[in-house]
């Protein structure tokens, strides 16, 4: 396998500052290495360019950095698209989890039935009636699946790029209404971290796979927000909850989609090196990166 590395230095999706030094900090955790050493050609594409202009300040009803997420996006977009077209695999870092916008649309472009695996304490799929923030990193499922800002959920092509019941959370546990009311509405399949307590994360990962599998999905892209891990295990994210996916949790769900042989591009995002204590938000998340991708202890 071919591994495109792609950073996405944006912090334009919410309001602290710090996400956008995210792929540094995983670079610096040894991403390149890591993957390097388990025999895989790595190119490390660099950094999608993010232009340092104005930020809102305060939400008034209007999208917050709309014009500089839109831009991102496309660029994103377009970089993940050539990616693939030259049959490499993309890894990509954020950067805040607006970025999904942009990858999610360039993946799509070769997938038909594109399935998502969602690990995150949240569920991102505010529209601009539900949010409340304003922040552009709690909406990437809703454009992606064609709701909310026409301009947003036109990138790289027709809306809507994924369907509700190819879409899989796993470790939600802060959830707003207007969210709720969408799962439940259009019945998108969720493992909270009830789920994950009472059954296990093996039983999760059996489940997701099964269920992707049931759907006949063509490819699937694992988005990884570090804040569904608990705080404890990474401290440096800009919307941690705690009660959250264990460091061993984790690490075992990787290893098991690593086996079911399903992940077609990957993305580990919300790392903000500011926060963090000693780059270990970024250390975890390479260390995942590293299960996901084939690492065995023996
Ligand atoms: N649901 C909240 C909002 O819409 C928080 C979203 C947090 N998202 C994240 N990618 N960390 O603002
Ligand atoms: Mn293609
Ligand atoms: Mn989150
Ligand atoms: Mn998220």
């Amino acid at each position: 396998k071919k591994i495109s590395i792609i950073g996405v230095p944006s912090d334009y999706g919410q309001q602290r500052r710090g996400v956008d030094m995210g792929p540094s900090a995983m670079r610096y955790a040894g991403a390149i290495e890591r993957l390097e050493k388990l025999g895989y050609d790595v190119i490390d594409e660099g950094d999608i360019s993010v232009h340092r202009t104005k930020r809102n300040k305060q939400y008034d009803g209007k999208l917050l950095n709309l014009e500089e997420v839109l831009e991102v996006s496309e660029r994103l977009a377009k970089k993940v698209d050539e990616v693939i077209k030259q049959d490499r695999f993309p890894v990509i870092l954020g950067g805040d989890h607006s970025i999904s916008i942009g990858s999610i649309a360039g993946i799509r472009k070769h997938y038909q039935n594109l399935g998502i695996i969602w690990f995150d304490a949240h569920t991102d799929i505010n529209t601009p009636e539900t949010t409340p923030s304003g922040n552009i990193h709690g909406m990437p499922l809703a454009v992606n699946l064609g709701l909310g800002d026409h301009r947003l959920i036109s990138i790289a092509g027709n809306a809507p790029k994924l369907k509700f019941e190819n879409i899989v959370f796993i470790g939600a546990r802060s959830i707003d209404e207007g969210e709720k009311a969408l799962i439940k509405e259009k019945n998108i399949k969720i493992f909270t971290m009830h789920e994950i307590d009472r059954m296990g994360m093996s039983k999760v990962i059996e489940e997701t796979v099964e269920y992707l599998k049931a759907r006949h999905v063509d490819g699937v892209h694992m988005s990884i927000d570090l804040d569904a891990l608990d705080p404890i295990f990474t401290p440096g994210v800009g919307t941690p909850v705690p009660g959250g996916i264990t460091y061993r949790e984790s690490h075992l769900a990787m290893e098991m989609l690593e086996e079911a042989k399903m992940i077609t591009s990957c993305e580990f995002v919300e790392v903000n090196p500011i926060l963090d204590e000693r780059n270990k938000t970024a250390n975890t998340a390479v260390a995942l990166m590293g299960s996901l991708l084939g690492e065995k202890l023996v």
